[in-house]
């Protein structure tokens, strides 16, 4: 059974995308069987891919209302290990309006995804930088979430916020919730501001921050015009190294968490 796992941070800006398609990538290079879900209706992450979403016949929207099955929206990713993109489009956002004053409407992610848990080890939802009804939903559908965080003076006021909506969720609608973890993102060792938040962050969550830390790399902000994940675009650069190592050290934390 797959395990479903959000990216999530209302703030923008932080890594989400970067981190869903880098980590897919990479997880993919290390023999799993990913599926990525493009949750933002700005499909940066289906752009970043290559994926021209104007082409698709189908794609997340459909599969949220339960139009179109999600297996047949799925396009496959080649190069450094293939993985599957479930693309999205800027019709998306119309979710939050047409599902308003429906029942049950932070459901609709889970049940459009349920179909596909068992064909992957790991499905990864990249989400929109808000708190909305699609991060909502990305968070009902998943066994736990990854929070990339840059390291700068505002991102610990954001996250509790977002920690406060993972309880409620978890709370009303999704008991099993839990945080996997946080990834630092364009860590910058020479910054004493970055230093001094990455350990108010440790300090609070301990040994769910990733050991592995993502510099800032000019291939991760190149790759995405390529569409091309960076392992592809540049195995050697700093970034692909980090992004694997983060991959690693994902694998090893599942790992102990099944040996519990
Ligand atoms: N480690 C990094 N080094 C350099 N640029 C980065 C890095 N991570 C992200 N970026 C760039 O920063 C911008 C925001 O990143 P993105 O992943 O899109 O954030 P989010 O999805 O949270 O809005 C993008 O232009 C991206 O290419
Ligand atoms: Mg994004």
């Amino acid at each position: 059974m797959g395990k479903i796992i959000a990216l999530a941070n209302q703030k923008g800006g932080v890594g989400k995308t970067t981190t869903s398609i880098n980590l897919a990538a990479s997880l993919a290079a290390l023999g799993q069987k990913v599926l990525l879900v493009d949750c933002d209706p700005q499909g940066n992450t289906s752009s970043g891919l290559g994926v021209d979403v104007k082409s698709v016949a189908h794609h997340l929207y459909h599969c949220f209302l339960g139009e179109v099955e999600a297996k047949k929206a799925i396009c496959q990713i080649e190069g450094a290990g293939n993985f599957d993109l479930l693309p999205t489009h800027i019709d998306l956002i119309g979710v939050e309006v047409e599902l308003v004053a429906v029942e049950k409407r932070e459901r609709y992610l889970a049940k459009a995804l349920a179909p596909l848990r068992s064909e992957y080890d790991y499905v990864l939802i990249d989400c929109p930088p808000s708190l909305g009804l699609l991060t909502v939903n990305a968070l009902t559908a998943s066994d736990s979430v990854i929070i990339p965080m840059q390291c700068e003076y505002f991102a610990l006021e954001g996250l509790s916020q977002l920690i406060r909506t993972i309880r409620l969720v978890k709370n009303s609608y999704n008991q099993k919730l839990s945080v996997e973890g946080l990834v630092l993102t364009m860590y910058d060792r020479r910054n004493r501001l970055t230093y001094q938040v990455a350990k108010e962050i440790k300090n609070h969550f301990k040994e769910r921050v990733y050991d592995t830390v993502i510099p800032r790399n000019v291939k991760l902000s190149e790759c995405p015009s390529h569409g091309q994940p960076v392992i592809v675009y540049d195995p050697k650069s700093a970034g692909a190294i980090s992004y694997m190592n983060l991959g690693k050290e994902f694998l090893k934390k599942q790992q102990v968490k099944r040996g519990q």
